[in-house]
């Protein structure tokens, strides 16, 4: 699939959403943080948002669930328009049936790991799975420092993922700039959230474009 950009809408204006999604036509997916206010401390968007956007834009939507209980909602993202629902496995009862579910709703079933946690339990399950994701801030809020720290754990996924045939993706999410981007691409990542670094830029559009020439050359340099 090779390297995509997935802004995240966090930092956004979001009284005007669709407006504001309409600024970044050439980004691969739109990022949405649904946060329920008790998996994290801050509360979002759900699905009743979800549900109206996708009659709106025209980018597929990247759900990435900060929230309790995915195994009841996952899936019910996709049934809202959504083409890929990503949960946190701090937060997954039964991780498995998860990615079963949001699968034959016809959507991507991605996994999530928060910085503090570790792959190694949990490493049987990377197959089953449409995407990974390193969170490389703690999940919650926007424009949080880059946490250095979690690069290793993107070259431990790159591992892995390579050992089933490389097609499982592998996304980061947090703090990702121009100045953080080349690492995470050089540890293997190819799928990238960034929501402040394009939404604080003067042209969002042509920050996609800047962050996405940049991780493509740091990918190619080092995988
Ligand atoms: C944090 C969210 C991220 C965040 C990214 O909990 O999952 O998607 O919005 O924002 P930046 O790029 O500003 O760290
Ligand atoms: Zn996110």
């Amino acid at each position: 699939m090779g390297i995509q950009i997935t802004p995240s809408i966090l930092n956004a204006d979001l009284g005007n959403l669709v407006n504001e999604i309409q600024r970044i036509p050439s980004a691969d997916w739109v990022h949405i943080d649904v946060m329920d206010g008790h998996f994290v401390p801050n509360l979002t968007i759900g699905l009743p948002v979800v549900e109206s956007l996708a009659k709106s834009i025209a980018l597929p939507m990247d759900c990435h669930l900060m929230i309790e209980d995915p195994d009841r909602w996952a899936p019910t993202y996709i049934e809202a328009g959504a083409k890929s629902a990503t949960f946190h496995i701090e937060a997954a009862k039964n991780p498995l049936q998860i990615a079963k579910d949001v699968k034959s709703a016809g959507g991507r079933a991605g996994m999530a790991f928060k910085p503090g946690t570790s792959l190694i339990p949990y490493l049987d399950l990377i197959p089953a799975m449409d995407m990974i994701l390193i969170m490389t801030v703690e999940p919650g809020f926007g424009g949080q420092k880059f946490m250095d720290e979690c690069v290793v754990k993107i070259e431990q996924a790159r591992k892995e993922i390579n050992r089933y045939g490389g097609s499982i993706w592998l996304q980061v999410d947090g703090g990702l700039s121009l100045q953080t981007i080349d690492r995470c691409a050089k540890a293997g990542a190819d799928v990238f959230v960034a929501g402040s670094a394009i939404y604080s830029a003067p042209d969002p559009e042509q920050m996609v474009e800047a962050l996405r020439s940049s991780a493509i050359t740091a990918f190619r340099a080092n995988n």
